[in-house]
């Protein structure tokens, strides 16, 4: 059953860029009853898109592909149906420069294809989705800008910010319920558009999607109004504090390993302290991801062109390096000798049910493994495949189970948490393998239940 909205309600919405972000919002919206075109530059994704298939692993969204058959569709080319757009939203990548700047090439090439082709008599809202640094409101502004005058005409036209929220695995979840809904615009106009557009979301209006349904007791999002700078800052400020607790609570897994105390213990003590809150306090590899790195990276270099300190994201940023080789480490303390051994690799996405493998702890790991020495054969559900063609000079042997993982290794070595491998029989694979060396690098695992099948186990601050 697709949303609710009337029909003067329903919205001409464009989309470019069709990645995690892109096409989990513009499903969203096209289930919502709004109209959506979804334009990606490269073509490959719109011919599978087109066909029903989806392009990235994110659950719920087969379902929403085939259901919005009539409220979305799929195009490589953006100026065909821009002159009847309300709204258009930037959602392509902003990845990092090598000096930790933002490469903001993507986006003002769509603002000029934007400013090339936009009705000046009718323009669109055009909304940053993309998380941009400080001032890119106002670049998109400027670019469009030198676009219309290069055609010799002029409109008046708003560039809000709208930063995303969603988290891989979770995305429609997150699109559909999320905490708050952030907007940052000057214009009372385009403020008004926005808050039509999340609607249904903001008053909860729409039947839930089967396959992704309300959580239970979850009540209205916040709508947070906010200048466009403040919109940008919201979201660096929110993921740098995101890193920061994951490097912090890792921070606290070496003390807790040195002093013999169990840190899943201790994140448990701490995160029922409601000004705490026990999210993001699971000690593990260290943070990856699409954002999380290239974001500490470039509000870093924010902060340093405006010659002001960031010394606690920074120092997260060290953390996290350093935690990389801590998964190693702890693989030597049991295996002794890593070169000449088997280590079976469970997981290779940054975190599970997606997969995306960007800046994945598993890529840092399994390459200092095998310059080590160790043959690495590797699991994982669904980023297998992703993980083999974007690095096939890592030579890793590619299994069609954890248990084929497993199987006549020294060591496991968990790198991911899917929940598949908190349900193995590992009773039985135990057996199967040289030595029963267990490293848990999330924690996810019962650790008395796999010493009583004896397994040497050991996890990351415990
Ligand atoms: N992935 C996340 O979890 C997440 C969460 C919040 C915010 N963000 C931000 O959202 C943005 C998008 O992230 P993503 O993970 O969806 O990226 P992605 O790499 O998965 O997708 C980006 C898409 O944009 C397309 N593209 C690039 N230039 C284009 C152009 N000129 N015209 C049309 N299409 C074009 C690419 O082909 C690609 O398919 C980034 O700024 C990211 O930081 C991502």
């Amino acid at each position: 059953m697709l949303g609710a909205l009337k029909t003067a309600e329903k919205l001409n919405i464009i989309i470019v860029g069709t990645g995690y972000v892109g096409l989990t919002t513009g499903m969203a919206l096209g289930y919502l009853g709004h109209r959506v075109t979804c334009v990606d530059k490269d073509q490959s994704i719109v011919d599978k898109l087109e066909r029903g298939i989806s392009t990235i692993y994110e659950p719920g969204l087969d379902e929403l592909l085939r259901d919005n058959s009539e409220t979305v569709n799929f195009t490589g080319v953006l100026l065909k149906d821009l002159p009847e757009a309300d709204i258009v939203i930037i959602a392509v990548g902003t990845p990092s420069k090598s000096n930790g700047d933002t490469d903001l090439s993507f986006v003002e090439a769509v603002a000029k294809e934007i400013g090339g082709a936009m009705d000046p008599d009718n323009p669109p809202v055009i909304v940053n989705k993309s998380t941009v640094p400080i001032g890119t409101a106002r670049r998109v502004e400027t670019v469009i800008r030198e676009e219309l005058d290069k055609r010799g005409v002029s409109c008046s036209f708003s560039v809000a910010s709208n930063p995303e929220f969603l988290r891989e695995g979770a995305a429609l979840h997150d699109t559909l319920y999320p905490d708050r809904i952030v907007v940052g615009t000057e214009d009372v106009q385009a403020l008004n558009l926005l808050r039509q557009m999340y609607a249904p979301i903001l008053e909860q209006t729409f039947t839930p999607p089967q396959s992704v349904p309300r959580p239970e007791g979850y009540g209205l999002p916040a709508f947070v109004s906010t200048s466009p700078t403040s919109a940008e800052l919201i979201k660096y400020t929110a993921n740098a504090f995101l890193a920061m607790k994951i490097s912090f609570i890792n921070e606290f897994a070496s003390i807790a390993d040195k002093v013999g105390a169990d840190i899943v213990e201790v994140a448990k003590g701490i995160g029922l302290d409601k000004r705490i809150g026990p999210w993001f306090l699971n000690a593990g590899p260290g943070w990856g991801g699409s954002c999380f790195p290239k974001d500490v990276r470039s509000i870093l270099f924010t902060g340093s062109q405006y010659n002001c300190d960031m010394d606690l994201v920074q120092a997260a940023l060290e953390v996290n390096r350093k935690q990389r080789k801590k998964v190693i480490e702890k693989l030597q303390q049991s295996l002794k000798v890593i070169r000449g051994s088997t280590v079976g690799v469970l997981g290779l996405s940054f975190k599970p049910n997606t997969d995306d493998i960007r800046e994945s702890p598993s890529i840092d790991i399994i390459r200092e493994l095998l310059d080590m020495g160790a043959r690495v054969k590797a699991y994982d559900p669904v980023a297998q495949e992703r993980y083999r063609q974007t690095y096939p000079e890592q030579n890793v042997v590619y299994c069609g189970s954890a248990a084929e993982a497993a199987r006549e290794s020294d060591a496991v070595l968990i790198l991911t948490d899917w929940d598949e491998f908190r349900h193995l029989p590992w009773d039985e694979l135990c057996e199967t393998m040289k030595s029963k060396i267990m490293v848990d690098g999330r924690n996810m695992l019962d650790s008395d239940e796999l010493i009583k099948y004896g397994f040497t186990y050991s996890g990351i601050g415990r």
